[in-house]
């Protein structure tokens, strides 16, 4: 299967009032047609910067300064403006943690998914409001008709992500990008979201990407997943190897501080410390210093992603000595 979706030593850096400082550094990832891929990390790591580079969608005093994305065989990170603006919708698209931020409050929901497909592909209003119609449909949103016609304060939290979703589907993307979308919503709205990700999957053939805090999500709609650590990608592989048999020390405290997640019986343990801020990033292992089995040669240089088994990739020369790994 060739990748829908590649990304190769992506750098991004932030521009700050001691000037520029490296956010996200080395991060290459693949994505197959129609692939649920997870990304996890604690806040700060990099997953909102990595994801809104596929669309370079970054906001300003962020940029790219190295690594090559291509996307459906666009080269994303060569592209001028106006072309990205063929990209962004068609082919990829992006839902957020906070629909209403995204939503335009004066514009009927009808509307606002109706007029990329006006934009995109020249359609009449009826024929783009037609499409909206069975937008709302695909989403899961009842009474479509008079919904069409509503203002997004008309709209319940879920009822809006539902829509940000429809609004993201409206140009048929092969891509969806979607960052915490079900973090603000309650477990059973929750659960109701993700389900309608995967059904968009399985109909429509979507690849996914789905940033979260939760590793039960990952655990319940991934296919594979990449953890990343102060700005880095330090373990990547399929769901079952990376979660069942982690191979970094960070991605083994996750997994640990999960309810569920460590030995039965046994108390959640939270990993000790704080990832470094940006402008402390020590020069080695950036989880070293908060790493049970740390030794001073990781303190040195950062170690590089090595196999730990078939596609599983981790950034700790160490891994052999995980307690899953024995
Ligand atoms: N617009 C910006 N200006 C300056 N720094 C930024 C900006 N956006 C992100 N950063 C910094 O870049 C780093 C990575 O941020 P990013 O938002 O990608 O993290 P994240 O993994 O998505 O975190 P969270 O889980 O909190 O959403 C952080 O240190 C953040 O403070
Ligand atoms: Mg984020």
């Amino acid at each position: 299967m060739s990748a829908l979706l590649s990304v190769s030593d992506l750098c991004i850096d932030v521009t700050g009032s001691d000037g520029p400082m490296r956010a996200v550094s080395d991060v290459s990832f693949d994505l197959a047609e129609g692939e649920v891929m997870g990304l996890v990390g604690e806040s700060g790591s990099g997953k909102t910067l990595t994801c809104r580079s596929v669309l370079r969608l970054l906001p300003r005093k962020v940029a790219i300064t190295g690594g090559r994305i291509e996307l459906a065989g666009h080269r994303v990170t060569e592209m001028t403006e106006r072309q990205l603006a063929t990209v962004r919708g068609p082919v990829g698209a992006m839902i957020f943690q906070n629909p209403t931020a995204h939503l335009n409050p004066v514009m009927t929901i009808g509307n606002q998914i109706a007029e990329p497909v006006r934009i995109h592909e020249g359609a009449s209003r009826a024929e783009a409001r037609a499409r909206a119609r069975d937008l709302l449909v695909q989403v899961g949103i009842p009474d479509p008709d008079s919904r069409l016609d509503q203002y997004p304060h008309e709209f319940s939290g879920g009822m809006r992500q539902r829509a940000m979703i429809a609004a993201a589907l409206a140009c048929r993307p092969r891509l969806l990008i979607a960052d915490e979308p079900t973090t603000a919503l309650d477990v059973t709205v929750q659960a109701q979201i993700l389900r309608l990700l995967l059904d968009l999957r399985d109909s429509l053939g979507l690849a996914i990407i789905l940033v979260t805090h939760d590793l039960a999500v990952v655990s319940q709609t991934c296919e594979k997943v990449a953890v990343m650590y102060a700005g880095r990608i330090v373990e990547s592989g399929p769901k079952p190897a990376v979660l069942g048999r982690p191979c970094h020390p960070y991605t083994e405290g996750l997994v640990a501080s999960q309810p569920g997640g460590g030995v039965p019986g046994t108390l959640l343990k939270a990993i000790p410390g704080q990832p470094p801020g940006l402008s402390d990033r020590p020069p080695g292992c950036a989880f070293a210093p908060r790493c049970p089995i740390a030794r001073s040669s990781c303190e040195s240089a950062v170690p590089p992603l090595e196999s730990a088994g078939p596609a599983h990739r981790t950034a700790c020369p160490h891994w052999s000595e995980l307690g899953a790994a024995a």
